[in-house]
């Protein structure tokens, strides 16, 4: 309904011309407000970067972990995390809980609920990368990880978990695996790694830690190349084992972390003599008698890895400057979907492997990728 503008308008007061009026400062003046916090936070977090603040710590992934393992005994659901400046935010776990949508009215019979908690991991650069004041939330503002939760469906009745993907069954699971590993095991591409890696001067390796393999249950084109990258974990430990004194590929620990297993990945990968490790376990393992496995993960595998510790070898993609890194690859984890790539180089990632031998892995961009490279640590000279 239009509102009729008499001629004497403009000397008579419209209570909601005021009203809006006042709604539009108070709003102004809350976004020049948090515009200058969030601006005063970027530039702290920066000079913390700058000054060489590990932004992730055992410790403090320690608590973290410890926090959510409370909660998953029966504890009640609140995990804290201490932000940089060491402010403390609270996560309200809600496992299981369902999720009002009032999209979801269109699939009867159907609930959205809310699966594991996960911790979502900030790089510097997303902490700095704030550009909408509205949005800015001092308490989150200087936090190196989130506790989320990924959203799941399930049938309202049963309370079966509707899969994204078709699960193949376990037998499957393993057999593919066993077959995979073979036809890896066979190619001129692990023969190359084997010639590369027989001649390269290695420090001492204890354990294989890899990140993101994915898994190798959905029944989709991505299991061929999750199948054949924790191939890899097991070629790898067995091409070291026999450069070791004792020659027992046994020496050598395997684990695997990523959020995304089955409970058949998980089976297969046991008993191949790799052990499932949730998050963030893979990085408390992490130790300078390491080699780190990490392809396209959705997670800054680079930046933790060099706050944490300076691993033996790395076989990860290959470190090159912010503009040629590659757009971010699709999450499977359904954690989130980040502008921003997911595991980003940064001066402190570049400045670490200045310590390491820099060798190019056998072309396989089907399987691996194509910018996969191996880091090895330089003996002190
Ligand atoms: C783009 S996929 C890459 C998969 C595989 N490496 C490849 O090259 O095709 C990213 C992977 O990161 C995994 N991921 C997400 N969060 C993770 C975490 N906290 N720890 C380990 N892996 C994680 C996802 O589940 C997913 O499998």
């Amino acid at each position: 309904m239009s509102r009729e503008v008499s001629p004497s308008s403009s000397t008579m007061t419209d209570p909601q011309s005021n009203a809006d009026q006042q709604y539009a400062a108070d709003l102004e003046s809350a976004r020049s407000s948090n515009k200058e916090e969030m601006q005063q936070a970027v530039q702290k977090i920066r000079e913390m970067y700058d000054s060489g603040l590990p932004f992730f710590t055992k410790d403090a992934l320690r608590e973290t972990m410890q926090q959510m393992e409370n909660i998953e005994k029966g504890q009640p659901g609140t995990v804290s995390v201490r932000g940089l400046d060491g402010t403390i935010a609270q996560f309200s776990v809600q496992t299981g809980e369902i999720v009002s949508d009032i999209e979801d009215i269109e699939r009867p019979g159907v609930e959205k609920f809310y699966s594991q908690a996960r911790l979502q991991y900030e790089t510097v650069e997303h902490l700095t990368a704030l550009d909408d004041p509205m949005a800015f939330q001092p308490s989150f503002a200087y936090l190196p990880w989130k506790i989320v939760h990924a959203i799941q469906y399930r049938d309202a009745t049963t309370k079966t978990v509707i899969p994204k993907c078709a699960h193949l069954p376990f037998e499957e699971v393993k057999e593919h695996f066993h077959r995979k590993r073979a036809e890896w095991e066979a190619a001129k591409q692990c023969e190359e790694l084997r010639a590369i890696l027989h001649s390269a001067d290695i420090p001492p390796v204890r354990k294989i830690v890899a990140f993101a393999c994915s898994t190798m249950t959905w029944d989709d084109e991505c299991r061929h190349r999750s199948t054949v990258q924790h191939a890899l974990i097991l070629t790898l430990r067995d091409i070291l084992a026999k450069r070791s004194n004792s020659g027992n590929p046994d020496t050598i620990a395997c684990y695997a972390q990523d959020p995304v297993y089955t409970d058949s990945d998980r089976r297969v990968l046991e008993e191949a003599g790799i052990a499932v490790l949730d998050d963030p376990k893979g990085f408390l393992e992490m130790d300078e008698e390491t080699v780190v496995l990490s392809l396209a993960p959705d997670i800054p595998v680079r930046q933790i890895t060099a706050d944490l510790t300076r691993p033996a070898m790395m076989v990860w993609d290959k470190v090159v400057d912010r503009q040629s890194q590659p757009p971010p690859a699709e999450s499977h984890s359904g954690i989130r979907c980040l502008c921003l790539p997911a595991d980003p180089v940064s001066p402190r990632v570049k400045s670490m492997v200045q310590s390491y031998v820099e060798l190019d892995f056998p072309r396989d961009p089907v399987n691996f990728g194509r910018g996969t490279t191996i880091y090895i640590r330089r003996s002190p000279a």
